[in-house]
């Protein structure tokens, strides 16, 4: 069809446009299949992984665990510090449980199983705003609207890049009509 000849010289335009809205990530808590367990060392612990992962919003967390004797309960901050398993947000008991990470800031998970939160089996995650991936301490991270028009490099190329985007498809529009 003549149309799409007409859209080859702008895949890489629309490849562009498709890749830039991020995909969904999932990731195994521990990196393994089965570290949904007591720690074998202090240095073994989900929290020590969790430190060194960085975790966005839209992330989605795996679980991996026998279901037989052990889940994962969703709590709040001061029943993960208790390892207090009487009043969860939330409880997954499938053995092969996904979490969404919806929001930035913490989460907080602890095993159902009796006595293992106690001994370490808990993980906190982090999900930073989308300011502080990059520089903490930057004029970035102070909220959208401010009255000085400071030069805000990174997002001015990326609202470029879209309106470009998007003029190149409405040229290719009027250029269809004609
Ligand atoms: C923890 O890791 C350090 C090095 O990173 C090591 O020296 C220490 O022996 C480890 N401790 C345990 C209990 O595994
Ligand atoms: C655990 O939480 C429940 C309600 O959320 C509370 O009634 C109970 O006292 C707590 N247990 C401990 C040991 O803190
Ligand atoms: C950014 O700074 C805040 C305090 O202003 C701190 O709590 C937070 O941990 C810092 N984040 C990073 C990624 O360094
Ligand atoms: C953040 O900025 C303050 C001054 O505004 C400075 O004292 C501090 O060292 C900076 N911290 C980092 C991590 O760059």
């Amino acid at each position: 069809m003549g149309f799409s000849r007409v859209l080859v010289p702008f895949l890489p335009m629309i490849i562009l446009l498709l890749a830039s809205s991020e995909a969904s990530r999932e990731i195994i808590v521990g990196s393994h299949q089965v570290s949904w367990k007591i720690p074998e060392s202090p240095n073994k612990t989900l929290n020590h992984w969790a430190e060194q992962t960085r975790f966005k919003v839209g992330d989605v967390l795996v679980w991996k665990y026998d279901a037989k004797v052990d889940s994962v309960l969703e709590v709040t901050q001061q029943d993960y510090n208790g390892c207090n398993t009487t009043n969860p947000i939330k409880e997954h008991k499938d053995r092969n449980t996904k979490v969404e990470l919806v929001h930035s800031g913490p989460f907080y998970f602890i095993s159902g199983a009796q006595g293992s939160c106690e001994k370490g089996e808990k993980l906190e995650v982090v999900v930073l705003s989308p300011n502080h991936w990059k520089n903490n301490n930057s004029s970035d991270t102070t909220p959208l609207p401010s009255p000085a028009p400071a030069p805000r490099p990174k997002k001015g190329d990326a609202h470029g890049l879209k309106a470009g985007i998007l003029g190149a498809f409405m040229g290719l529009g009027i250029w269809i009509l004609m």
